[in-house]
């Protein structure tokens, strides 16, 4: 693998040529002027929110139902987190939104969950008319386009991430920030190497969060098989999308093309544990993304939310099953999947709340 020896012809194993080369590939896939590659798509959060130079007492809307990482990064830098409740695809309410807007909200964070991108425009039209940031959570969503434009393009920012088993996987930790905005990309160069200058110099107080040139070399081998893993990934949800019963389970309403990459092709049942157990038991392999909605997360307790403050979030944690949806599955493991689910829809007969 050329660029893998080059890494290794190099002996520069953090940063440099390789990493250059795949945030300039990166960026242009992703249609935007700028790519910055650091250690996670955490990071990519961290560092982004931390450039935007937000301040104790700043609000930041995030959504009540996702991964952790969207939320917690929010405190770490002294911020306020603002949940607000998710609609029936899983992604950010809008309307909630504009009833979450104060004068304090800085920054808006829509996540394209499960690799389905939101509804951008009225985020992007609210975010104009407020003067506040979006910042788009791309991690679960990597080659989703709304009307051709790849997410990641609308916001101050998009944030990736290259953990293995998303979109584009790598082969261990690493995230990427895109953006059009020079000076934001300046500032987050800057962070992610101890705020260190090209010169050597320090000007701000920055964090280690380089991506590793072996990393690099690796996902720019994969970007351009991108595409085609997720089209299989299309083609797989549309076999479930055709052949699971949509009277029995909720599966994911459809979506534009081009705008779900089905990082997670996730049906939601009333007796999701049941279900769970029973495909179990057929060695069909599936996984609770998310258990519980972010505001009821222990570590998120001081903020006061209570059950009952965002029910669609709470719903979904209470129903949703992830079913096997990655890049190569055979059409007999699909079948075996979608087996035991009319199975399981025939030996019983309640029904998605
Ligand atoms: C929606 C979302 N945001 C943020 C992250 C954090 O990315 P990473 O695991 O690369 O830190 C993830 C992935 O795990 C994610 O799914």
């Amino acid at each position: 693998m050329a660029s893998l020896e080059d890494v290794f012809k190099t002996n520069t194993y953090i940063l440099g040529p390789a990493v250059s080369r795949f945030e300039h590939n990166f960026a242009e896939r992703m249609k935007v002027k700028h790519a910055i590659g650091v250690n996670s798509g955490t990071d990519a959060l961290l560092l982004t929110l931390h450039a935007l130079g937000l301040q104790p007492g700043d609000e930041v809307i995030v959504p009540a139902f996702g991964f952790v990482a969207t939320a917690d990064v929010v405190p770490r830098i002294g911020a306020t987190l603002v949940f607000v409740d998710v609609n029936q695809d899983f992604t950010i309410d809008v309307e909630a939104v504009k009833a979450a807007v104060t004068e304090r909200t800085r920054v808006i964070i829509p996540v394209h969950l499960f690799g389905r991108a939101c509804d951008i425009e009225p985020l992007v039209q609210i975010s104009a008319e407020h003067g506040i940031h979006l910042l788009e959570d791309c991690c679960q969503a990597t080659g989703a386009a709304i009307g051709g434009r790849p997410v990641g393009s609308f916001g101050i920012a998009g944030c990736f991430s290259f953990y293995p088993t998303k979109n584009l996987g790598g082969f261990g930790d690493g995230g990427m920030v895109t953006t059009n905005n020079d000076e934001l990309a300046a500032r987050l160069r800057l962070y992610r190497d101890h705020g260190r200058d090209a010169d050597g110099v320090f000007h701000e107080i920055g964090y280690n969060s380089r991506l590793d040139s072996v990393q690099a070399a690796l996902l720019d081998v994969k970007l351009p098989s991108l595409d085609e893993d997720n089209a299989d990934r299309i083609a797989n949800a549309a076999f479930y999308q055709e052949t699971l019963n949509p009277e029995v389970f909720a599966l994911p309403s459809l979506a534009p093309e081009g705008s779900h990459v089905y990082n997670l092709y996730t049906v939601r049942h009333s007796q999701r544990d049941q279900l769970r157990n029973f495909l179990k038991e057929r060695l069909v392999d599936t996984a609770i993304y998310y258990r519980r909605p972010l505001h009821l997360e222990p570590c998120f307790q001081y903020l006061g939310y209570v059950e009952g403050h965002f029910p669609v979030a709470e719903q979904m944690a209470r129903e949703v099953l992830s079913i096997p949806i990655a890049p190569g599955l055979t059409r007999k493991e699909l079948d075996e999947v979608a087996h035991a689910m009319d199975l399981f829809a025939k030996t019983y007969s309640t029904t998605a709340g």
